[in-house]
């Protein structure tokens, strides 16, 4: 039978992950699998350890700061010392190719969705909500600085159109690794007889390798990290060289929300007013790309393929988009709420916990073990959680969160979940599981 926890036990097993994760200089995205610092992944991560203690969320975040190039991006990992994971900074060779990289520590040369300004908005509120206004205070000066320059990076090399679509160079920049949404940009990939030869790491530490992306896949993966190198990671003749570039209105919405949630906190922290209206303006710009990317046939939003110039519309729950953000006319919206919570997704009859997985039930593509293909990840339910909180959605958000802590009450802290059986996936003691798992036992 599946253990369950009980709410005491799950939020001490919780915090008993993330102190195992701790490896002094930072908190590694889980223990064997993932033994360094990835972008959005340290951005929950550091909502969960305020609950824990304020001052060590606040130093997790600036940590992934500190290493924020001198251009403004935040890269996708900071390396530890630790070994074990391919590609390492030796392979990206981001420092030794681009003065805007750091030389310590290591990082890629790629970023991750754009959700530290909610982890912001989150640790600054439980600090509040603790009487700790002063570490708060403290946080907002030096990270708000810093992430306005992360945005602007955004704005000003990932928004090839001029549209406010966010633009990704690669999988991985997406999170969503191998979903369905990059099949089509990825079979135009084509990995050159020079791409360096490489034994991958993955294969092994999970129970089994069909919970990973495929060999082909990552031959892919790996060509485009050797395009970049070509150029040197220059973030302008990336987005014109790689063969890889697609609108990926996920992180655009993202984009939106993160925006405004900034401009927040701007104002509470007496932060130039300019470029308070600034992160307004980029929000909104976001929000009506995001609202240009839905499709009325059937009802969620698309990716745009850049380089093949079609959009790209699948079955995926980053369809969803335009519910985080807003910016759909009501009629739009409400159906698309109810899609979310209905028999195609959600309120799918053989799904273990009423959350959306990464690919509705009902699509031939749906692969209920396959990383972006099929699990549910509590990560992404617990970004819709917040957002419809925010929207006024209470009642949605509610559910979502019983929903998640049921699925979560293993106590295994997966990294994903098989949407029919619940069964843990992927690596186990994913910090970020723990963490969202974190936050919801501390909302009631
Ligand atoms: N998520 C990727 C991995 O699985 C890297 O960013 O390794």
């Amino acid at each position: 039978m599946r253990p369950n926890l009980g709410a005491v036990r799950l939020a001490a097993s919780a915090a008993w992950t993330l102190s195992g994760n701790d490896i002094g200089t930072m908190i590694t995205a889980a223990p064997r699998l993932y033994p360094h610092m990835w972008s959005w992944d340290t951005a929950f991560i550091s909502i969960g350890l305020a609950h824990l203690n304020v001052a060590r969320a606040a130093r997790e975040l600036e940590t992934l700061l500190g290493a924020q190039w001198r251009n403004g991006m935040i890269p996708h990992i900071v390396f530890s010392e630790g070994t074990g994971y391919f590609p390492g900074p030796e392979r990206w060779g981001a420092a030794e190719l681009n003065t805007d990289a750091p030389n310590a520590p290591r990082t890629s040369g790629i970023c991750q969705p754009p959700v530290h300004a909610i982890a912001l908005r989150r640790i600054v509120d439980i600090a509040r909500s603790q009487g700790q206004r002063d570490v708060a205070f403290k946080l907002l000066k030096t990270a708000w600085p810093k992430l306005y320059r992360w945005h602007e990076w955004l704005v000003r090399h990932r928004d090839p159109l001029g549209t406010g679509m966010l633009a990704i160079v690669h999988g991985w920049e997406s999170g969503m690794d191998n979903s369905p949404r990059w099949d089509l940009p990825y079979a135009e990939v084509v990995p050159g007889p020079d791409l360096p030869p490489y034994v991958r790491l993955d294969r092994g530490l999970v129970a089994a390798d069909a919970e990973r992306p495929s060999d082909a896949e990552y031959d892919r993966y790996l060509w485009l990290i050797e395009e970049m190198r070509k150029v040197r990671y220059d973030a302008d003749a990336v987005v014109r060289t790689s063969s890889f570039l697609v609108g990926d209105v996920f992180v655009t919405a993202l984009f939106a929300l993160a925006s405004e949630v900034l401009a927040t906190l701007g104002e509470e922290s007496e932060q130039p007013p300019w470029r308070i209206r600034q992160l307004r303006g980029w929000a909104r710009r976001s929000r009506a790309a995001v609202a240009a990317a839905y499709d009325p046939r059937t009802g969620l939003a698309r990716d745009r393929d850049l380089r093949g110039d079609r959009w790209l519309s699948t079955s995926t729950i980053a369809g969803f988009a335009p519910l985080l953000c807003g910016g759909l006319p009501v009629d739009a919206e409400k159906s698309m709420l109810a899609t979310l919570t209905g028999p195609e997704w959600a309120g799918h009859p053989a799904l273990f916990a009423r959350i959306p997985p990464s690919v509705s039930p009902n699509d031939v593509g749906f692969r209920p073990k396959e990383y972006w293909r099929g699990p549910m990840w509590p990560v992404i339910a617990w970004l819709f959680g917040w957002a419809f909180a925010q929207r006024g959605w209470q009642e949605e958000s509610d559910h979502l969160r019983s929903e998640c802590l049921r699925l979560a009450a293993d106590g295994s802290f997966a990294e994903y979940y098989h949407p029919v059986t619940g069964e843990p996936l992927g690596s186990r003691q994913q910090s970020w599981t723990a963490t969202v798992v974190l936050d919801w036992l501390h909302t009631s």
